[in-house]
């Protein structure tokens, strides 16, 4: 791994968004365009953030919270806080460090990291330096590979490697942006890709060539038969596929609009958060993504009944200013304003809080 750029943190950081600024600045114009787009317009990619503006806190007065703290367990892993480092692809565009350094910043503020497939690191580099600086072996987030078998060989270089978890991202079959990535810079974990074959005269570039390569409910249920890892899936919006995949066998639930970079036009996803926990029922974790940037939308994303949540931007805007220091002061700045709104809502641990928490 390569000394990082810099060993100070920036002065005058006082929250999260404090960094983005600063990675606009620092980052290739088509790194920093690549980072931050929704896709389309950009309409979810607004929503989500107004979701979160719209809960309002409930302040509770008096409460003896000493003693309390934020810590969880998290699929078999004890965790100090519910704030996971989402998968992000491609992070050597960042920073040299690239996923690497998410790792060992996770590992060091006693969070969890769940490494891309498309990481630009070799699994076993990235769970190493994790493993280093005190962690567990990072989750894997597993892309469908066009076909089971290819699928299948990467899942199991990730159980190989050590990764704990499967995360199965489902809300992103058709790849509708492209980058040209730098030279020396890749996918390194994935084999070749699989030839796109045209669909031919008068068919669908969509449904005969893309989607001929996208994954199925069998799919799913096949995945689940063939790794004994906890597989969870990623992208889920409709409280339907929520329970299917439950009936398959999976064992947990990430809510995302992949942070507004795939349907534009799709509700935010913290809006949709309660009919997805309300049909689970506790039968499996709930996990949240897209929107959080500061401690408060974590707050307000577990009152909604999310277990945990996953930081994609924010996480990357530190990454690209500082490296592994940066992304540690991210996830200390989160922590930091979850203990302080739990003190300031009369909760001392994450089971505290509830729908009784939030005004809206
Ligand atoms: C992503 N995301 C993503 N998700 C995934 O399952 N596999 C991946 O490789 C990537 N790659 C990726 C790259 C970049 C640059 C971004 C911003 C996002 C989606 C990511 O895991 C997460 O769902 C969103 O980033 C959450 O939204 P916020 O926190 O960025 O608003």
């Amino acid at each position: 791994m390569s000394a990082p750029r810099n060993e100070a943190l920036p002065a005058g950081i006082t929250r999260a968004a404090d960094y983005e600024a600063l990675a606009r600045q620092r980052l290739d114009p088509v790194a920093w365009q690549y980072l931050h787009d929704g896709s389309g317009s950009g309409l979810t990619l607004a929503a989500n953030r107004r979701a979160f503006d719209r809960v309002t806190l409930m302040p509770r007065v008096l409460a003896d919270v000493r003693g309390g703290h934020t810590r969880l367990d998290l699929f078999g892993q004890a965790l100090e806080h519910p704030i996971v480092l989402a998968p992000i692809a491609y992070q050597r565009l960042f920073h040299p460090d690239g996923e690497q350094a998410s790792a060992m910043a996770a590992a060091a503020q006693g969070g969890a990291m769940w490494i891309s497939s498309l990481a630009s690191q070799p699994l076993q580099a990235i769970a190493d330096a994790s493993r280093q600086t005190g962690g567990a072996a990072p989750g894997f987030q597993l892309y469908w590979q066009g076909e089971r078998e290819r699928t299948l060989r990467l899942a199991r270089r990730a159980e190989a490697g050590g990764c704990p978890i499967m995360l199965f991202t489902l809300d992103a079959p058709v790849k509708l942006a492209t980058l040209d990535l730098p030279g020396g810079i890749g996918a390194v974990n994935l084999e070749a890709p699989l030839a796109l074959v045209p669909p031919g005269a008068g068919r669908s570039q969509v449904f005969d060539g893309w989607m001929a390569q996208a994954p199925t409910w069998d799919d799913l249920a096949w995945l689940r038969d063939s790794t004994r890892l906890p597989l969870l899936v990623k992208g889920i919006l409709h409280p339907d596929d929520a329970e299917r995949a439950i009936a398959l066998g999976c064992d947990g639930i990430v809510v995302s609009n992949h942070g507004g970079r795939v349907l534009d036009g799709a509700a935010a996803s913290l809006d949709l958060l309660p009919p997805i926990v309300a049909r689970v029922n506790g039968r499996v974790p709930v996990l949240l993504d897209s929107g959080i940037r500061d401690g408060r939308d974590v707050f307000k994303a577990l009152a909604l009944g999310a277990t945990a949540v996953l930081l994609g931007r924010p996480a990357i805007w530190g990454l690209a200013q500082a490296g592994a220091l940066g992304v540690a002061h991210v996830i200390r700045l989160l922590r930091d304003e979850l203990e302080a709104t739990m003190a300031l809502s009369g909760c001392r641990t994450l089971a505290d809080i509830s729908a009784d928490c939030i005004g809206a």
